[in-house]
């Protein structure tokens, strides 16, 4: 009942300087070179990969699968995973992983960006987008952001959204093969009421539409 007819070109978001869609197949080549050429800058925040699993940078057939995969966890209302788009240009990634429905009805908000284009407030414009997806149209009640204390860049996205520190989760997740302490962000329907407006107009650069 929570679930939208998800149509492929009906998936995109956003519309400012950051476009939100999923990815497909025919991003393998950019997506490739993205993702090889920010290896320093993204594994320390992210888990070891399966070491039996190949991998999606230099095997077009492992990412055709992952692709397939996102879409699957989409239709089944279960995770939403977007490319960032910056004009066509592919540049991170953003996802809700973990959707739960029932009593909950939350997901978390995983990120990353392209270091070439670090700085700029493309995540939190990306995170504000998405925010609007989440609450008004799929609905959920509460979004989490889970980041390893010393990941600053990351908390003051959090910080700068506003999102509340609920406290530190130890030995939360395995990142980079080490079961890290994480801070828990956490932001509700409620507050996105409230401060829909004054967030699409700080972050976004394009105009809201009505949800
Ligand atoms: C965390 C991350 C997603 C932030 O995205 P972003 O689009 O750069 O966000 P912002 O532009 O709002 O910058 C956030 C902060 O990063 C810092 N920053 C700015 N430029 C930077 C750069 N070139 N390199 C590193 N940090 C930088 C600043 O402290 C900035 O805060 P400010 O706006 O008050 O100056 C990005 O740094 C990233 O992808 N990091 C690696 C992966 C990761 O940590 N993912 C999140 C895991 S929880």
């Amino acid at each position: 009942v929570m679930r939208r007819a998800l149509r492929p070109e009906g998936d995109d978001i956003g519309g400012g300087r950051v476009v939100l869609r999923p990815l497909e197949p025919r991003d393998h080549t950019e997506w490739r070179e993205v993702r090889l050429a920010n290896r320093d800058w993204l594994e320390p925040w992210e888990p070891l990969p399966e070491p039996s699993a190949p991998d999606p940078a230099r095997d077009p057939q492992a990412f055709r699968s992952r692709c397939a995969a996102l879409a699957r966890h989409r239709n089944l209302d279960s995770a939403y995973h977007f490319g960032l788009f910056v004009g066509r240009s592919f540049a991170g990634e953003l996802s809700l992983q973990n959707v739960q429905r029932g009593a909950s009805q939350s997901a978390t908000v995983g990120y990353w960006v392209d270091r070439r284009h670090a700085g700029r407030g493309l995540v939190p414009e990306a995170c504000v987008v998405a925010f609007a997806f989440a609450f008004d149209e799929l609905r959920l009640h509460r979004l989490e952001v889970a980041i390893v204390p010393r990941n600053a860049p990351s908390r003051r996205v959090a910080e700068k959204l506003g999102l509340r520190a609920e406290g530190v989760a130890e030995r939360f997740l395995q990142i980079s093969g080490v079961w890290e302490d994480h801070v828990r962000y956490g932001f509700t329907v409620e507050e996105w009421v409230v401060r829909r407006s004054e967030l699409w107009e700080r972050f976004v650069t394009a105009p809201l539409q009505d949800g």
